[in-house]
């Protein structure tokens, strides 16, 4: 499946695998977010394929004005039913969303999440997937274990549903923090890992996974223009 992204596709045989699971790793600010919504705008305005776009940490609402200044009018795409936010950043806090897809202001339930992501891409056709993120997830469990079941549960129903899917997480292995990217690096069939260093330093984007692809080993920049991210040329082999 064409990302669509500039420099990604061609880094992996020309697109991510069909239907499976990819982590997307990253910290904060290294444009996780960004990238994931661009595969979905991409993937409806070019390739005509309905996304659907799970935010549990940024409001719906705030994420459409962002994506403006891309130039990405994602109302229009919602109205076409290309596109289709879920939004749970306000149930997590037990406060009423303001969506027409909000889950309802009960705390949080990941059953109903599940049921509300089976529903919604099956009536749009979704053929594109986006959580975001894994770490808000997790701040809804206490126990490591209840995280593990609740990303087994989160991957088995996307697996079912048969879209590509990008879960945005942490990257665990550089920062050492987030137990449930740990389980989602061993649950994907892909893992991208982007990295923002320090001031003046560039963006990287890394493929360190994709099962059943060829892929570059290497680092490559990942560059924020006005018209989304891009994938640069190669930093320097990683061997
Ligand atoms: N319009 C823009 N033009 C240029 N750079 C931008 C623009 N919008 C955001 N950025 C850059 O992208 C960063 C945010 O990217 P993104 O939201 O994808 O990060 P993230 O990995 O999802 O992190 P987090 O979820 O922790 O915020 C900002 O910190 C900023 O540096
Ligand atoms: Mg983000």
């Amino acid at each position: 499946m064409p990302t669509g992204i500039p420099g990604l596709d061609e880094l992996m045989e020309g697109g991510l695998p069909l239907g499976r699971i990819i982590a997307v790793l990253g910290n904060s600010g290294s444009g996780r977010s960004i990238l994931g919504l661009q595969c979905l705008h991409t993937g409806a305005k070019k390739f005509s394929e309905p996304g659907l776009y799970v935010t549990l940490g940024a409001p719906a609402a705030q994420v459409r004005q962002e994506a403006l200044r891309f130039g990405w009018n994602l109302r229009k795409l919602e109205e076409q039913n290309m596109l289709q936010f879920l939004d749970g950043s306000k149930t997590k806090q037990g406060l009423p969303g303001e969506e027409d897809f909000s889950l309802q202001p009960l705390g949080f339930d990941l059953d109903r999440l599940l049921l509300e992501i089976m529903r919604t891409a099956k009536r749009i056709g979704a053929k594109r997937l986006v959580f975001d993120s894994l770490p808000t997830l997790g701040f809804n469990y206490e126990r490591p274990l209840e995280v593990n079941q609740a990303l087994f549960k989160l991957v088995e129903a996307c697996r079912r549903l048969g879209v590509t899917t990008l879960l945005i997480g942490d990257n665990s292995l550089e920062s050492g923090k987030g137990h449930e990217q740990a389980v989602a690096e061993t649950l994907a069939d892909g893992i991208i890992v982007l990295n923002r260093g320090g001031p003046g330093q560039k963006r990287t984007l890394h493929i360190r996974k994709m099962r059943a692809t060829h892929h570059a080993d290497s680092l490559h920049t990942l560059e924020i223009t006005e018209n989304g991210v891009a994938v640069g040329p190669a930093l320097s082999p990683l061997g």
